[in-house]
């Protein structure tokens, strides 16, 4: 259970850094700094996991607590590897926070200890990326023992990690009073409130490539959603199960029996299931150096996908009606872009429909990963409500599933009588 109704309100059971006493106490912070990395110049390109741990980090350091931070940046295997070092998150931390967090050259080892050690009230460090041994991955007790002994309480704020079973995401709780960090709080209270709690007409929109990544996702949301639309290559499938043709376009042939019932059971449930009309499609999606497309491409209806041509994005008569779907919506929820939208001639449906977003009187909730980005590239992310610190972590939550980085943490106590607590997930 990690959230409960309570009088008509969502409130989050699992206790916060609002719960319990933080005065001067030395507290290990798990955030989610994997952020991209420009490899040719080490800098940050989108620091928005890092800006949103602030919250949590300053409100510590009111506290006067003493500050461990500890993440995980991309997937070293196990291995110290400069290439995945946090040094450049350490920098803009200092530069956002306005004082210097120095990083310990090592996560468990002499460095950190030391450095944890002699911390003091106030101050702020971060550990080396924890998923240089590969203890963290395994959840080894060990492991997670050492990083609970530099620290008298645990802080998971890394929603972006929770669907992890790692060691400084769930293991290290075995062995501190753990609570959650704002960002988390934050995150369940939206993407809870949209599940249990939507203002209505609720649409979803799901994108990306593969049906088989969201099969869980469509049917847990068909049994909320007024509107469900389905664009982005996972279209192909449908398209291709309803018997037309999808030229060379990304196709899941062996998953058009369970499109079918998806189709099936949102007719059942009486949800308007609403696929692309048209799509852009093009020979290929080689880009020159300029990033310009350098092969021809053209929009035919959904039906009509010609042999040799592959889907890249929707086409404007489904971006036109999409952007009236969307018009009296009172909650959005969008995971997943509608085309390549990392290529400037693919991105007009997922552009679209983020400008279209931008101007309704709704709550959008965007789910991470790749919508985020695409968001974040067409500089509308502050017309959203929220945005989702969680790609994978956010998915899972939609689904229904169980969040290892939350269920580790300690319960709220019981506060009411059971009349007040009308319904848990
Ligand atoms: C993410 O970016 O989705 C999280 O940081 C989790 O990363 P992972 O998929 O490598 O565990």
């Amino acid at each position: 259970m990690i959230l409960v109704k309570l009088k008509g309100l969502i409130v989050m059971s699992k206790k916060t850094i609002r719960d319990i006493d933080l005065k001067g106490k030395k507290v290990l912070v798990r955030c989610d700094f994997n952020v991209p990395i420009d490899k040719k110049t080490g800098e940050i390109t989108d620091d928005r996991r890092i800006v949103e741990a602030l919250p949590t980090i300053k409100y510590l350091l009111d506290q006067k607590c003493k500050v461990i931070l500890c993440s995980h940046l991309g997937r070293p295997k196990g291995e110290a590897n400069p290439e995945y070092s946090l040094a450049p998150v350490a920098k803009r931390i200092s530069e956002l926070l306005g004082q210097e967090v120095p990083m310990s050259k090592d996560v468990i080892g002499e460095n950190a200890q030391e450095m944890s050690s002699d911390l003091k009230e106030g101050q702020v460090m971060l550990l080396e990326n924890v998923r240089f041994h590969r203890e963290e991955t395994d959840n080894d007790p060990e492991f997670a023992k050492k990083l609970a002994d530099m620290a008298e309480i645990y802080v998971n704020d890394a929603f972006g990690t929770a669907h992890r079973a790692h060691a400084s995401t769930a293991g290290v709780a075995e062995y501190l009073p753990a609570v959650s960090g704002f960002l988390i709080e934050k995150e369940l209270k939206f993407l809870g409130d949209s599940l249990d709690n939507p203002k209505r007409p609720y649409v979803a929109i799901l994108g990306g490539a593969k049906v088989s990544d969201k099969i869980s996702v469509i049917e847990s949301l068909l049994e909320k959603v007024d509107t469900l639309i389905i664009g982005g290559a996972m279209s192909y499938t449908f398209l291709k199960a309803q018997g037309y043709e999808v030229g060379d376009s990304l196709c899941e042939p062996d998953k058009c029996n369970l499109a079918l019932e998806l189709i099936k059971k949102a007719k059942e449930k009486g949800v308007n299931l609403i696929l692309p009309i048209d799509n852009v499609v093009g020979k290929d999606n080689e880009v020159d150096e300029n990033g310009k497309l350098m092969s021809e491409y053209k929009t035919v209806p959904a039906t009509q996908m010609p042999e040799g041509w592959k889907g890249f994005d929707i086409g404007e008569k489904t971006m036109e009606l999409l952007k009236h779907e969307l018009k009296s919506a009172k909650t959005v929820i969008w995971n997943g872009p509608l085309g390549m939208f990392e290529i400037d001639e693919f991105a007009k449906g997922t552009n679209t429909i983020a400008e279209a977003l931008g101007k309704i009187e709704a709550t959008t909730i965007i789910g991470g990963g790749d919508s985020a980005a695409a968001i974040e590239k067409a500089g509308l992310a502050d017309k959203m409500t929220h945005i989702s610190t969680g790609g994978g972590a956010s998915l899972e939550f939609l689904e229904g599933k169980k969040l290892p980085g939350i269920e580790c943490l300690m319960d709220k106590e019981k506060c009411c009588s059971r009349e007040d607590d009308d319904g848990d997930r």
